[in-house]
C-alpha cells in the first residue's frame, strides 16, 4: 500500500487518486475511520416508540438501532453471536425481539440474548447467555434528534466530535419544536467512492451554476440566475465556506434558504421564524437560518439546509455507495408545507431528482477514471481560495472569502488524513482556529 502520510498533501489541497479506488485504502478506512468516528444512524423521529427499529450500517458493519423498552436508544451488530448469520432483514419496523432465521436464537431490543431453542436438551442449561449478547456500539447519543454512534470507547463525546459544526447547525436545528426527517428514505446506488459526494456537499459551490445549469433553468427559481455562471453572479459576496474542526464543514449562500423554491410558502415560513431565531441566537443565528447551506458532517453524512435534503452516503466497497435521502423539515411546519418540501426534494435531490442525476454522473466519472493504472498514479486538486481563508472575527472555524472555493474540502481531507494515519483523538489536530461557543454568542 502507498505511504498513508503522502496521500494528502499541501494542507489538504492535493489528494492522491488511489484514495478513490484502492481496496487496501478502503479497508484501512473501515478500521481507522468507520470503526472510530461518530457515525450517523437515523433520526429520533424514525423510531419514536419502544420496539421501533431500523437496520443500517456503520461503515460495512450491519447494525440494528432500536428504541428499547425503557425508551433508551440502543445500537448493536446485526450478526448472530451463534454462527454469525444476519438476524434482521427488515429495514424498519417494531418488534419485541429479533430472532435469527438459522437456529432461532432470540435477542431483545437491547441486543441481549433472551432465548436459545432446546437450551435444556442441547446445552444442558450450561450456557452463559450473557456471553452471547450482540455487540453493542461503544457510545450512542443524539444531537437535536439526529442519532449517532461510535464503536470507539475512547472517542470524545458526540458534542465534542461535532464541535463548532453543532454551533453552526444550532441555527436551524435548535428551533421551537425541533426538526424531523421525513422518511422512509429514498434509496439509490452510485458507482462512486464515498468521499466524492461528501466533498461535493461539503463545499462545491463551484459546480452549481455549471453542472446544474439546465436543472436551474428548468426549475425557474431565484437560483436560476446562477446558471452557466452568468454575468452578475457574485461568488465572492454571496456567501462563505467554513471548515470546522474535525473535518466537518459547509458553504452558505446568504439570504437564500428558499432560493431553490418556486412556492413562496417556504420563504414565508423562513421569514416568520427568523425573528424567533434572532431573539434566541442573535444576528448571526438569524443570518445562518436565512442562508442556503451545503454541508457534510464527517465522515459520510451530508445535507442541504434550505433545499431540505438530508443524505447518508453508505460505503459499499471502494467504488460504490448506497445513497439514502430524507427530507429535513421543522416539526412545527404546516403539514402541507412539509409535503411540498418532500415533493421538491424528490424533484431535486431524490433518486431521480434533476440535480441528483447531474451530480451522480459527475461523481461516477470522478471515481471511474481511476480504473486506469496510469491515471491512478496522479493527483487531484482542491486548492481554490487557499490564500484567502483564515480565522473570522466572529465565526468559528476557518472561513473563506466567498462561496466558490474549496476551503471546506481541505478541512475534510485534513481530518481524513489524521484519522487514516492512526493518530489518537488527543493527537489529532483540531483542524484550524477554535473559538468557544460562549465567545461567539
Ligand atoms: S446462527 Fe443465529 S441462531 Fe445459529
Ligand atoms: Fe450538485
Amino acid at each position: 500500500m502507498k505511504d498513508v502520510s503522502a496521500l494528502i498533501q499541501e494542507n489538504g489541497a492535493v489528494q492522491d487518486r488511489s484514495i478513490y479506488w484502492d481496496d487496501d485504502i478502503y479497508l484501512l478506512e473501515q478500521e481507522r475511520i468507520f470503526a472510530r468516528a461518530w457515525l450517523f444512524l437515523t433520526h429520533e423521529s424514525q423510531i419514536p416508540l419502544p420496539g421501533d427499529f431500523i437496520a443500517t450500517r456503520m461503515g460495512e458493519d450491519e447494525v440494528i438501532v432500536t428504541r428499547h423498552t425503557d425508551g433508551s436508544l440502543k445500537a448493536f451488530l446485526n450478526s448472530c453471536s451463534h454462527r454469525g448469520n444476519q438476524i434482521c432483514y427488515s429495514e424498519m419496523g417494531n418488534s419485541k425481539s429479533f430472532t435469527c432465521a438459522y437456529h432461532g436464537w432470540s435477542f431483545g431490543t437491547d441486543g441481549k440474548l433472551i432465548n436459545v431453542p432446546l437450551e435444556n436438551e442441547t446445552y444442558y442449561n450450561n450456557i452463559d447467555k450473557n456471553r452471547f449478547d450482540l455487540r453493542q456500539v461503544a457510545q450512542i447519543d443524539s444531537y437535536h434528534g439526529l442519532i449517532f454512534a461510535t464503536f470507539d470507547p475512547t472517542a470524545p463525546p458526540l458534542m465534542d466530535f461535532l464541535g463548532d459544526m453543532a454551533w453552526y447547525m444550532d441555527a436551524f436545528m435548535d428551533v421551537p419544536g425541533g426538526t424531523e426527517l421525513l422518511g422512509p428514505p429514498m434509496k439509490s446506488i452510485l458507482d462512486c467512492n464515498w468521499k466524492v459526494p461528501v466533498e461535493n456537499f461539503i463545499g462545491d459551490g463551484y459546480h452549481v451554476g455549471w453542472a446544474h445549469a439546465a436543472a436551474l433553468d428548468a426549475i425557474q427559481s431565484p437560483l436560476t440566475s446562477m446558471k452557466g455562471n452568468a454575468p452578475g453572479y457574485e461568488p465572492k459576496t454571496s456567501g462563505i465556506q467554513v471548515a470546522t474542526e474535525g473535518g466537518h464543514g459547509m458553504g452558505i449562500i446568504w439570504d437564500a434558504a428558499a432560493a431553490l423554491h418556486v412556492n413562496p410558502a417556504y420563504g414565508e415560513w423562513i421569514d416568520y421564524r427568523t425573528e424567533m431565531v434572532r431573539e434566541k441566537r442573535g444576528e448571526w443565528g438569524a443570518k445562518l437560518y436565512n442562508g442556503h447551506w451545503d454541508a457534510s458532517i464527517f465522515p459520510n453524512c451530508s445535507f442541504l439546509y434550505g433545499t431540505n435534503t438530508f443524505k447518508h452516503w453508505q460505503p459499499a466497497g471502494p467504488r460504490s455507495i448506497e445513497v439514502f435521502t430524507w427530507t429535513l423539515v421543522e416539526k412545527e411546519m404546516p403539514e402541507e408545507l412539509k409535503q411540498y418540501l418532500s415533493v421538491m426534494n424528490m424533484m431535486t435531490f431524490g433518486t431521480a431528482g434533476m440535480l441528483e442525476t447531474d451530480d451522480g454522473e459527475n461523481m461516477e466519472g470522478c471515481t471511474g477514471t481511476n480504473k486506469g493504472w496510469v491515471t491512478r498514479q496522479g493527483k487531484v486538486y482542491s486548492g481554490m481560495g487557499q490564500i484567502n481563508e483564515g480565522p473570522h472575527d466572529e465565526l468559528p472555524g476557518i472561513v473563506s472569502d466567498g462561496i466558490v472555493c474549496e476551503t471546506s474540502y481541505r478541512g475534510f481531507y485534513r481530518a481524513w488524513a489524521d484519522m487514516m494515519s492512526g493518530k489518537s483523538w488527543e493527537e489529532m489536530s483540531r483542524g484550524g482556529s477554535r473559538r468557544s461557543i460562549k465567545e461567539v454568542a
